[in-house]
């Protein structure tokens, strides 16, 4: 089978190249010239374990393969896989308008029958406006089926995650259209994944029903958090008792400075904003986005207050990404919170493994470091904004040389206070008791 996927960013390029990997020809196509130029020579433009490899494979293999040329993607084949961006309009709503730019390439250039296939997270309604913006622009009539196949991949395990999903939605308006997707899935299916077939909306609510409702775990979490600490209990505990009742469940209830990415935030504003215009206002999505921002705000009151107030104090950070594993800073909480305690007078020194350049551009002011210990020359406190593998080790008679204070502001529950507090540091953690 043929099939292509427009939009190389990061789910474009995964599905590409995992489909390549089982035994499908891709083509890959974006219209930024640059960007393709580099595929074509393997570079992935951002970080994510195992791709690069993947992509390197699928080239070499000759199953994988970039254009800019439209006509090359829509001409071969079968299945046509949307995953361009859907950013955020001012009012919350996602922005459709590149999903529509793609549907009218398609149409004017489609010569036979297509499965076109969202893959982006798109509102409830787009596969009807894909429909009617394709018909509007073919040149003749030509059959074609619509499918939602939403992606649940998480940044930092993506390639695992598509190779191995909990469960594949299909969202489709015709068994042919249906049959054809689990054919492309057929190695997925051998693993008996489950397949959970629906009609278009459906698919299309289940992605952003999935991402809010994880989103409402955090949050909650967040919350037991604050109230944990405020009655002398450990959230940790809280999260363990809770999660191994099988209707809750462990997953999404780590408490920490509150979530970030591209996905969490962007999700519970459109699932706002598609409340509202239907007339329906979803308190619980608005909720957990309000919680999320003050969670952020709470890291900085928690600082603060361990240091003695902020002015003239200097705090050591490490990992600035809005999660392990990756460069990515989109809604980071190092954004908010570093700014926060600048703004108060603090100096801030910090390193990430992968996102220095980036974050260097985004959070003016902060003191780039080149290495982990780096950061704490100095310092009146080291705080741990995201939990890469290489800050769960650290050497605490190290860091005590060249800090000024021995605080250790630990916002994701890496350590056990007997360890950090066994080499005299103060160590303040989220949830749990000093
Ligand atoms: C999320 C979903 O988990 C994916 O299933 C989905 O496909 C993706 O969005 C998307 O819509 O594209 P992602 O944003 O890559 O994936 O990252 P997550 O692992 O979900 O983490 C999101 C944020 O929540 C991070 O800032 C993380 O630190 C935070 N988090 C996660 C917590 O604070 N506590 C937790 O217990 C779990």
């Amino acid at each position: 089978m043929h099939i292509s996927v427009i939009g190389t960013g990061y789910v474009g390029l995964v599905t590409g190249a995992c489909f390549a990997e089982f035994g499908v020809n891709v083509t890959c196509m974006d219209n930024d010239a640059r960007r393709v130029e580099k595929l074509e020579k393997g570079e992935v433009p951002f970080f994510e374990p195992g791709i690069t490899e993947l992509v390197a494979k699928g080239i070499k293999e000759g199953r994988l393969s970039f254009t800019t040329d439209v006509v090359k993607a829509v001409d071969k084949a079968l299945v046509i896989f949307i995953a361009v961006g859907t950013p955020p309009k001012s009012d919350g709503s996602a922005d459709l308008s590149f999903v529509e730019e793609v549907g009218r390439g398609i149409a004017t250039h489609m010569t036979g029958y297509k499965v076109i296939v969202t893959k982006s997270t798109v509102p409830v309604g787009t596969g009807e406006r894909l429909r009617e913006v394709i018909r509007k622009h073919q040149t003749k009539p030509i059959n074609f089926d619509i499918v939602s196949n939403p992606e649940f991949l998480r940044e930092g395990s993506a390639i695992e995650d598509f190779m191995r999903p909990n469960r594949v939605v299909l969202g489709a308006d015709s068994d042919q259209a249906a049959a054809i997707m689990k054919d492309l899935y057929r190695p997925l299916y051998l693993l008996e994944t489950p397949f959970v077939v629906t009609d278009v909306p459906t698919a299309e609510m289940i992605k952003y029903a999935s991402n809010a409702f994880l989103a409402v775990k955090i949050s909650f979490i967040n919350e037991m958090a604050t109230v944990c600490e405020r009655v002398g209990a450990d959230v940790q505990l809280v999260s363990k008792g809770m999660g191994l009742d099988h209707r809750i469940g462990g997953k999404f209830l780590h408490a920490g400075p509150g979530f970030g990415g591209s996905c969490f935030p962007k999700d519970l504003a459109a699932l706002v904003q598609t409340g509202e215009r239907v007339g329906y206002p979803f308190q619980i999505a608005g909720a957990a986005a309000k919680v999320n921002y003050e969670q952020h705000l709470r890291m900085v009151a928690k600082i603060r207050e361990a240091c003695g107030g902020l002015a003239g104090k200097t705090l050591g950070v490490l990992g600035l990404s809005f999660k392990p594993n990756t460069n990515d800073m989109r809604e980071a909480p190092s954004l908010t919170i570093l700014k926060e305690l600048m703004k108060e007078g603090a100096t801030v020194r910090a390193y990430d493994p992968v996102s220095m350049e980036e974050a260097t551009k985004l959070i003016p002011g902060m003191i780039p470091c080149k290495e982990t210990y780096d950061v704490a020359e100095n310092a009146d406190g080291l705080i741990i904004m995201t939990e890469w593998n290489q800050f769960r080790n650290l050497d605490f008679e190290r860091l005590k040389q060249s800090m000024r204070q021995r605080l250790l502001l630990d916002l994701r529950n890496v350590y056990d206070s007997d360890r950090v507090t066994g080499h005299g540091f103060r160590h303040v953690s989220v949830g749990r008791p000093t």
